[in-house]
This record gives structure tokens, C-alpha cells and sequence, in this order.
């Protein structure tokens, strides 16, 4: 696969040692190695090789541009100029028990703006969103491009998985970051998430960008760095694009895993829930409605008076979940305990993640099964006073072979301390173009 042995117009070899010495590829090199590698021209080895080099030495603005542009050609791009509403898209970069679209999408479809939402399913300690619907008996996630729109024209929302022609190339690309060690790169991330988004043809998007221990970037400089170039990247191809940089140091609600969190969205559709999933929830909303053109509509009363939750049925119902089935529940649970008195100084977001993804609620590799009633309940917050022997955690799960090692993880998962914590803002900055 060297030049020379074909008509290639590049060397993958040559590619990779520019980057490896910190100098910028151009734009039909980087045309040229996506679609190369996209028809098997640069190997697995290769392209693993390359996105090392660039996890190491960055790409600036305009090869991350370059990227996402050759990314977005590997595939179709879909278009939801026929409706009557404005489609408006919403993304998070991948947090512990964020529960947020579940009970966002519904609330949005109730106030007028279309979410087409192209999911995904859970990468390492972070839950997909597919996985946790997947806990409603009946319900589809793999619906036709026609479906989607018919769902979107009949309940104004729809959450599904992406079809395998939206950005074939980052579904490669992402099976290889995943195994090479290769994620954690604002320009990988950026190009990965705006090339599913731009191609998703919404006319506006809506980042919730995390940081803190549960997010792949912990870092805020980094987040921040990611959420401008994602912004910048949308803005550069028409798609209106406004982020949210939001603390995940402690997992969001209290539910982690896939049947809680349904179980959670539902008690926050009902027009409960806990704080912070409802602060988090009408902000996003806020920011979506604004793109939207319909900055004088509140979202908070549509939340509590069940329009959403009307909302919510007609799409589990659309994608022939049953809306009223109750959750499954974990034949085994355990809890874990405080071994001493003190005020909680922290939640780990990124340990209840590992317990959760242990005891079965995420997958080792893609296509493993997950265990829907996997996961969490998290008792306490940072600030709470506790004893020693008070209930801390919840772990659960279907099968006891699981057990030990997830609560392993989840047994230094709260830390105890004499001081009161300093409050954490959930939502630190804005970012936008
Ligand atoms: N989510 C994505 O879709 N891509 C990434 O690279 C990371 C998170
Ligand atoms: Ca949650």
C-alpha cells in the first residue's frame, strides 16, 4: 500500500509522519485518506496510526474543517426543509446518567420545534440513549429515512438510531478510536460529532458539552476548546450552533443506567424529578427555542402540566414502545454504605459510570448485549451530612456475577471529608459563534 504500487495520488506513510512532526495536512490529502480508507485503500493499521499522530499533535481550525467535510461525503445527508416546524438538534457529548433527552425531546415536540434525534448507543462508562429507550417494551430504534419523517409529521419528535448511510466514515473511524486509545482528541470529537449533525440537516443545534470527571475531556479549558470548534464548524457550514459547557463531575439526577433512567425521565415528565435533571433540561430547552425563533415561550409550565409527557407517549406509541409498561426492575441489589460520619465532598461521575458499565449497563464492545435493569441509584449529593452505615449508593443489576466488581468501583465512588463543599455551577459557560 506504498505509493508507487497503485495510482494513488498520496502516501498514507508520508501522511502520517508530517503529522507525527506537527505539520498540517491539507485538504485533498485529507479527502483523499478518508475516502482511501473508507474503500479499504488505507488500512486499519494506517488510519489507527494517523489519529494517533493527530491525538498527539492537534490539527488547527481548518484541517478540523477539512475533516469534517470529507467525513460528511462519506455518506447521504438527510433534509427536513418539508416540515412545517423548525428542526432543531440537540447534542451531548456523553456524560453519567444523563438522562436530558428523554424528557427534552417530548418537551420540545409539545412547544412546536421538530427534534430529529440520530442516536447513539453507549461508549465505555457513558450510556447511549438508544440503550435506555431500548428498556420500553415493543420500542424501535432502527427506523427508515420515510419513518423518521413520519414519526417527526405525526408527534413533532423522534428519537432513533442514525442510519448506517449518516457519516459511514466515522462509524469506521470511531470502531478504530475506540479500541487504539484515540477518543479523547477535541478535534477527533468535534469532527466525529458536527459531521453527524451538519449531514443530520437540522437548521440549528444545541451542544451540551461536558466536563469534569465523567466526560471523556475532564478538563474545562479542554471542553471549552471543544465546544468553540464545534461551534465554529456549524457556524462555517450553516448550521446555527450554540453550546452549553456543563459540569459532569457528579452523575446528573440520581438514576445511572438504562431502565432508571427511563424511570427517571417519566418522574420528570410527570412534572418531577430531581434538580438538577430539570435545570439542565429547561436550559437546553431555552437555547433550543431561541434558535428556533421562539424566544417568548417559558418551557418550564409545559414540563409540569403534562404536555410533554403527552408527547412522550405519542412517540414511545409512534415507535411501538408502550408507553405505560413499567420499567424492568434488577433481581439483584446492593447497597453501598458510609464507613464513616462526614459531609459528601464529591460524586465521581466517571466511578458510578465504571459500576454501572460493570454491572452490565454498558458494553465491552459493540454489539454486546446490555443489562437493561444495570445501573445505579445515587443517594447523596456533595454537601449532604451522612453517618457512618447510612445508605450512600444503590447498585443493581440481573446478574450476581457482576456484583462484586461493580461495587468495587462504586465503593470509593462518594468521598467524605469535615468541610463543606464549594457548590458547583451545573451550567458554567455559553459558547457561541
Ligand atoms: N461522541 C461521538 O459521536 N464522537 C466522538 O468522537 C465522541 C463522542
Ligand atoms: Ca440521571
Amino acid at each position: 500500500m506504498r505509493a508507487g504500487a497503485g495510482a494513488e495520488p498520496f502516501d498514507v506513510v508520508d501522511l502520517i509522519t508530517r503529522k507525527r512532526f506537527a505539520r498540517s495536512l491539507d485538504r485533498a490529502e485529507i479527502d483523499w485518506v478518508v475516502e482511501a480508507f473508507s474503500r479499504g485503500a488505507v488500512a486499519p493499521e494506517q488510519m489507527s496510526a494517523l489519529l494517533m499522530a493527530v491525538v498527539i499533535q492537534g490539527m488547527d481550525a481548518r484541517e478540523t474543517r477539512d475533516l469534517t467535510a470529507a467525513m460528511i461525503a462519506s455518506g447521504e445527508r438527510m433534509d427536513f426543509t418539508g416540515l412545517d416546524r423548525p428542526a432543531i438538534d440537540k447534542h451531548s457529548t456523553g456524560g453519567v446518567g444523563d438522562t436530558t433527552t428523554l424528557p427534552l425531546v417530548p418537551l420540545m415536540a409539545a412547544l412546536g420545534v421538530a427534534v430529529p434525534q440520530l442516536s447513539g448507543r453507549g461508549l465505555g462508562h457513558t450510556g447511549g440513549t438508544l440503550d435506555k429507550l431500548e428498556s420500553i417494551p415493543g420500542w424501535r430504534a432502527e427506523l427508515s429515512n420515510d419513518e423518521i419523517i413520519d414519526v417527526l409529521r405525526s408527534t413533532g419528535g423522534v428519537i432513533c438510531a442514525a442510519g448506517a448511510d449518516l457519516v459511514p466514515a466515522d462509524r469506521a473511524m470511531y470502531a478504530l478510536r475506540d479500541v487504539t486509545g484515540t477518543v479523547a482528541s477535541a478535534p477527533l470529537i468535534a469532527a466525529s460529532i458536527m459531521s453527524k449533525k451538519i449531514a443530520g440537516g437540522a437548521d440549528g443545534l444545541v451542544l451540551d458539552v461536558k466536563f469534569g470527571s465523567g466526560a471523556f475531556l475532564p478538563d474545562i479549558d479542554e471542553a471549552r476548546e471543544l465546544a468553540t470548534a464545534m461551534v465554529r464548524l456549524g457556524s462555517d457550514s450553516g448550521l446555527r450552533t450554540v453550546a452549553l459547557l456543563t459540569d459532569m463531575d457528579a452523575p446528573l439526577g440520581r438514576a445511572v443506567g438504562n431502565a432508571h433512567e427511563v424511570r427517571e425521565a417519566v418522574e420528570t415528565l410527570s412534572g418531577g424529578g430531581p434538580a438538577d435533571l430539570v435545570e439542565l433540561t429547561l436550559a437546553l430547552a431555552r437555547e433550543m427555542l431561541d434558535l428556533a425563533g421562539l424566544t417568548d415561550i417559558d418551557p418550564a409550565p409545559a414540563l409540569a402540566d403534562g404536555r410533554a409527557m403527552d408527547a412522550w407517549r405519542r412517540m414511545i406509541a409512534a415507535q411501538g414502545g408502550d408507553p405505560h409498561a413499567r420499567p424492568a426492575v434488577a433481581r439483584e441489589t446492593e447497597t453501598v454504605r458510609a464507613t464513616t460520619d462526614g459531609i459528601v465532598q464529591r460524586v465521581d461521575a466517571r466511578a458510578v459510570g465504571t459500576g454501572s458499565w460493570r454491572l452490565g449497563a454498558g458494553r465491552a464492545k459493540p454489539g454486546d448485549p446490555v443489562d437493561l435493569t444495570a445501573g445505579v441509584t445515587v443517594l447523596v449529593r456533595p454537601g449532604d451530612r451522612v453517618r457512618a452505615g447510612d445508605p450512600l449508593l444503590v447498585a443493581a443489576c440481573d446478574a450476581p456475577e457482576r456484583m462484586e466488581r461493580g461495587v468495587a468501583a462504586l465503593a470509593a465512588a462518594v468521598e467524605l471529608g469535615d468541610a463543606v463543599p464549594e457548590p458547583r455551577r451545573l451550567i458554567a459557560e455559553r459558547v457561541t459563534a
